[in-house]
């Protein structure tokens, strides 16, 4: 069920409540939802999930997010402000709890901005196993949906990954390596269609 929440929140965007069920390779169900606030617990669970290689793809750091800071950063990252924002977790139902496996978020810096960045996380165990693209691809359509026209991803060079998921979706991809870091853009709407339209 999705339920539009944003106009009576006053917000331009309807935050969904919606989930999506999908199967892993490895036939493990998962549903991908919009994070909620009371979420920051699932996502300390997450990190405390991830390798430090992971940790070094995602933050550039092999710690991550230092400990005492964890519970404040997770309740700061649960808390969504949907003007600018917008995250998904993906979740598995194991030992009677919901367990998180993977999270994509994006954020812009003013609710006019038509660019957003994107950062994505999935659980070392649950890798390679399709879940990053269905997030990932869900992400694009809320951004779609948002009116961004691009969505970029600051990531190492060496992270091969994140280059195959921004380019597995299928849109013009553009990246440009600087002081270390690459920046991955994926344009929603064609950079050469804006062109045109400057010109009618
Ligand atoms: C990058 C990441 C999100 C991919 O998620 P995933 O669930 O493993 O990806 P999927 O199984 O859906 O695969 C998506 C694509 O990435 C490729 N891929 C995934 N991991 C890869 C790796 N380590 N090396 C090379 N390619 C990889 C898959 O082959 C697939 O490619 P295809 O679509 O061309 O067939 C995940 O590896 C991750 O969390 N990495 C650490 C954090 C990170 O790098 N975040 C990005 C910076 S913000």
């Amino acid at each position: 069920m999705i339920e539009a929440t944003g106009a009576a929140a006053g917000v331009p965007y309807p935050l969904g409540h919606g989930q999506v069920g999908v199967t892993t390779r490895h036939n493990q169900c998962v549903c991908i939802r919009h994070i909620v606030k009371r979420d920051a617990e699932l996502l300390v669970d997450l990190f405390h999930n991830l390798s430090e290689r992971t940790k070094w793809l995602r933050f550039f750091s092999p710690v991550g997010i230092p400990a005492h800071k964890l519970w404040d950063e997770a309740t700061r990252l649960s808390d969504i402000d949907p003007r600018i924002q917008a995250a998904l977790i993906a979740t598995i139902q194991r030992d009677d709890r919901e367990q998180p496996v993977a999270v994509a978020r994006m954020i812009r810096s003013t609710p006019l901005s038509d660019t957003a960045e994107v950062a994505i996380v999935v659980r070392d165990d649950f890798q390679r196993e399709g879940i990053g693209r269905t997030i990932f691809d869900l992400l694009v359509q809320v951004a779609l949906v948002q009116g961004i026209k691009q969505l970029y991803a600051i990531t190492l060079p060496e992270n091969q990954g994140m280059q195959r998921l921004a380019r597995g979706v299928g849109l013009p991809v553009s990246v440009r390596v600087q002081a270390g870091e690459m920046t991955i853009t994926i344009y929603l709407q064609d950079p050469a269609a804006k062109d045109e339209r400057r010109w009618e």
